[in-house]
């Protein structure tokens, strides 16, 4: 049964992955923090990106570039004028929604009108009013002020996309990479968007963090390599544990297109309550970089020495967030079997992504199995994440570790004490294997296949 919002919700907050920011004071305005299991997770989802698009690539470089940023560069790219959702307020209960995405249903008759039309009409999800004001454009971006001074000379924005602090960087890593077409630059970062409309949990909030590569090609090429990356993405979601029937590839329409976008396609995962994005593939052109040349007089182009010949590369951009594909494995993960007649519920976490690789568990309290117990625990944390836990009885320890995704557990018990050997059991299959403590960190890393 997959599992509902709900329960993923309560499981979040009860186990210590997300809580409602500020909820001892009534909570706040769909924000979110990331408690003890939530913080590993996403560093290993942050971690898992960085692996495959810069640590195994020759041609990827990293950045780090600045939220808070001049408003030239958004005058720029476009995002003061075109970053923009149409907003309309129901009429009767005033609440504000994007227009985009008001739900429709049959509408009321009006006064005097005997039958339904059947005609479908945008509703208000509030208070099913059908009445809206005309659709004006609002502007996502957050604007703040810097230094002590409220003025227009002051105006500073929070970035929407981590992508401009590429652009601008362009002919700076150019110049100090010596790098030649495809080449790209990788960034993990917070970005901000006023959304009208968060909600569904973490899916869409006004803070949030994005992983985005940038990837300049000749404007020949583009085409290949947009395919290349919706491919790849696609794959590192499902190389990650996400089964392909969960995923799909979504090409927008033109009318979806982004102001900057030639072509864009998303990858979706079938969330409980139907398709929703998870990252988007665009080919972005020359449209960024000519933008920002002819903003600032610098010229933003690649030159080929060996051909002599001067151009502006084409970017296709995958760009993915965080806490969408943190939601994504978790989803994909839940499930629950039956072990020995008793229902437990377990997250089948990749490796790789689960927020502890292995839980050190001594069987007793008594002072010996303890101290060896944190020998051992001494002995892995080099090689994982490590939990400890010596509360409660082994039976529940167990279960806590399978309904956080612990691949798995090292018992020690009194056993150990004699024969320097340790349990180590699987979360799947809950088979348990004796392992020498000579060989355990050995053994212990081939098993998380690393
Ligand atoms: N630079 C291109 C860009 O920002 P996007 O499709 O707007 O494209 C990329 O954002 C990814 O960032 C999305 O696929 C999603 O995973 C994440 N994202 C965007 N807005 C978000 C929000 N309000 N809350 C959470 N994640 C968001």
């Amino acid at each position: 049964m997959p599992v509902s919002m709900d329960e993923l919700v309560r499981l979040c907050k009860a186990r210590g992955f997300v809580y409602p920011s500020a909820e001892i004071y009534g909570g706040f305005r769909s924000t979110y923090d990331y408690g003890p299991l939530g913080v590993l997770m996403a560093r290993n989802v942050k971690d898992a990106w960085w692996r495959s698009m810069v640590q195994m690539r020759r041609e990827v470089v990293g950045l780090d570039a600045a939220v808070l940023s001049s408003p030239k560069i958004w005058e720029a790219s476009g995002h003061l004028q075109n970053f923009t959702d149409p907003l309309v307020d129901c009429k009767a209960c005033k609440m504000r929604w994007r227009a985009d995405e008001l739900p429709l249903a049959a509408k009321k008759p009006s006064p005097g009108e005997a039958e339904p039309s059947g005609q479908m009409v945008p509703t208000c999800p509030n208070c099913g009013g059908q009445d809206f004001t005309g659709a004006r454009p609002f502007n996502l971006m957050f604007k703040t002020f810097v230094g002590p001074v409220e003025d227009e000379g002051a105006v500073a924005y929070l970035r929407p996309e981590t992508a401009q602090g590429h652009f601008v960087n362009f002919a700076n890593v150019v110049q100090t990479e010596h790098l030649v077409p495809p080449f790209g630059t990788a960034q993990i970062g917070k970005s901000f968007r006023n959304e009208i409309t968060p909600g569904n949990f973490v899916f869409r909030t006004r803070e949030f963090e994005q992983m985005e590569l940038e990837y300049y090609v000749p404007p020949a090429d583009a085409d290949r390599w947009f395919e290349y990356w919706c491919n790849e993405r696609f794959s590192w979601y499902v190389r990650l544990g996400i089964p392909k029937e969960m995923l799909r590839l979504r090409p927008h329409t033109k009318e979806e297109l982004s102001h900057y976008s030639s072509a864009t396609v998303d990858i979706e995962f079938a969330f409980p309550w139907g398709w929703g994005e998870l990252e988007g593939i665009a080919n972005r052109t020359d449209y960024d970089l000519k933008a920002h040349s002819a903003a600032s007089g610098q010229a933003l182009e690649y030159y080929d020495p060996a051909s002599g010949e001067r151009y502006v590369p084409y970017v296709i951009e995958p760009a993915a967030g965080v806490a969408r594909a943190m939601m994504a494995f978790l989803i994909a993960g839940y499930t629950s079997d039956e072990v020995a007649g008793e229902r437990r519920t377990l997250l089948r976490l990749h490796p790789r992504i689960a927020p502890f690789q292995v839980a050190v568990l001594p069987l007793s309290k008594k002072e010996n199995l303890v101290s060896l117990a944190q020998e051992v625990l001494a002995l892995l944390q080099p090689v994982a994440m490590c939990d400890y836990d010596e509360t409660r009885s082994i039976g529940r320890r167990y279960r806590r570790q399978d309904e956080i995704g612990t691949p798995l557990c090292v018992t020690v018990d009194f056993g150990s004490l004699e024969d320097k050997a340790v349990t180590v059991r699987d979360r799947d299959s809950t088979l348990q294997e004796r392992v020498p403590l000579d060989r355990l960190a050995e053994v212990v890393a081939a098993r998380l296949a690393w």
